[in-house]
C-alpha cells in the first residue's frame, strides 16, 4: 500500500501483523531494547515492527542498518543525512525513508479504517472541514462505530484524522514546534483508485507561521492517501 503514496525519492516498507505473530524484538539494537524493556507486549511489538520497516526502507536506499531509538522530539532518531517517519496501528506497521539531500521531511500515518468515535471530530476538525465531512456523509454521528462509510465507501473522518497526524509528523522535525489540530486546514481530493482501493491526495494548509529551523517559510504540506485492506494510510513529503 505505502509504495503508492510515495515519490521515487522516498522508499517505504510495511508489515501486516497478526496478533499471534512473534514480535520482531530479536532484531532490535540494545539502545532500542532498553527503551521498551518495561513496555507491554503490544507496545514492544509495534515499536520493533515499525523499526524493522524503517530498516527495510533504509536498505532499499542502500543505507546500512542503524539503531533508531525514539528521540526527544518523539520521532525516531535517524542516522545523519536521513529523514523518515514511522507508524503503527493494530495489525499494521510502516515506515518511509529518504535522503535529506533530496527530501526535507516525511510523515506517515496508518489507522484502522472505521469511523472516529463520536465527539472526536469536534476536537480535531475545523468548521470548514466539518462542513466538507457533512457533505460527503461523514459528519459527527452518535451511531459511532455503527455508522456506515460515506461516499465511495471511505470513512472520510478517519482519513482527515490520519492526514492531520501525518502533517504533524512531517511538520515537527522541520520546525521543532507543536502543531494543533486547529492549526492546519486539510483539503482532500479523491484521485484515481489503485485497483479497487480508493486513493487520492490531500493538502494541509498551515494556519500558523511555518518557519522551519533553517528559517524558510512552510505554508502547506502535501500528501497522498489510500484505503485498502482495512486500513487508511496517509503520507506527506516535503521536498
Ligand atoms: C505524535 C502523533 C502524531 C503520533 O501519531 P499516532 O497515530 O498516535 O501513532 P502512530 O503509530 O501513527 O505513530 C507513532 C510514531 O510517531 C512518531 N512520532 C512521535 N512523535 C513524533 C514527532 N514529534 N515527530 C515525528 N514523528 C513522531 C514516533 O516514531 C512514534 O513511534 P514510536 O513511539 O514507536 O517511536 C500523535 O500521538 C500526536 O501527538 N498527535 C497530536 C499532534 C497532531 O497530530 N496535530 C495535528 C496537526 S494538523
Amino acid at each position: 500500500m505505502i509504495e503508492h503514496l510515495l515519490p521515487a525519492a522516498v522508499r517505504g516498507s510495511e508489515l501486516f501483523v497478526h496478533p499471534a505473530d512473534p514480535a520482531a524484538e530479536a532484531e532490535l539494537y540494545p539502545v532500542e531494547r532498553e527503551q521498551i524493556a518495561r513496555s507491554v507486549p503490544k507496545r514492544r511489538s509495534e515499536y520493533a515492527g515499525a523499526r524493522a520497516c524503517a530498516r527495510a526502507a533504509m536498505a532499499a536506499l542502500g543505507i546500512d542498518p542503524a539503531p533508531l531509538p525514539k528521540g526527544p522530539g518523539g520521532g525516531p532518531q535517524w542516522p545523519g543525512g536521513v529523514v523518515g517517519s514511522i507508524t503503527h496501528t493494530e495489525g499494521y506497521r510502516a515506515a518511509a525513508v529518504a535522503f535529506s539531500l533530496g527530501v526535507r521531511a516525511v510523515g506517515v500515518d496508518a489507522e484502522r479504517h472505521g469511523p472516529l468515535p463520536p465527539g472526536v471530530l469536534r476536537t480535531v476538525a475545523l468548521p470548514a472541514e466539518r462542513d466538507w465531512l457533512e457533505a460527503v456523509g461523514a459528519g459527527d454521528d452518535p451511531r459511532g462505530r455503527d455508522r456506515p462509510a460515506g461516499m465511495d465507501g471511505v470513512h472520510w473522518d478517519r482519513l482527515l484524522f490520519s492526514a492531520k497526524e501525518t502533517t504533524y509528523k512531517a511538520w515537527h522535525p522541520l520546525t521543532g514546534r507543536w502543531l494543533g489540530f486547529e492549526d492546519a486546514h486539510i483539503t482532500v481530493t479523491p484521485g484515481p483508485a489503485v485497483g479497487a482501493a480508493p486513493a487520492g491526495e490531500f493538502v494541509s494548509r498551515l494556519l500558523v507561521p511555518g518557519h522551519t529551523r533553517t528559517g524558510d517559510a512552510l505554508t502547506e504540506i502535501r500528501g497522498r492517501w489510500i484505503v485498502d485492506r482495512g486500513f487508511v494510510v496517509t503520507a506527506a513529503v516535503v521536498m
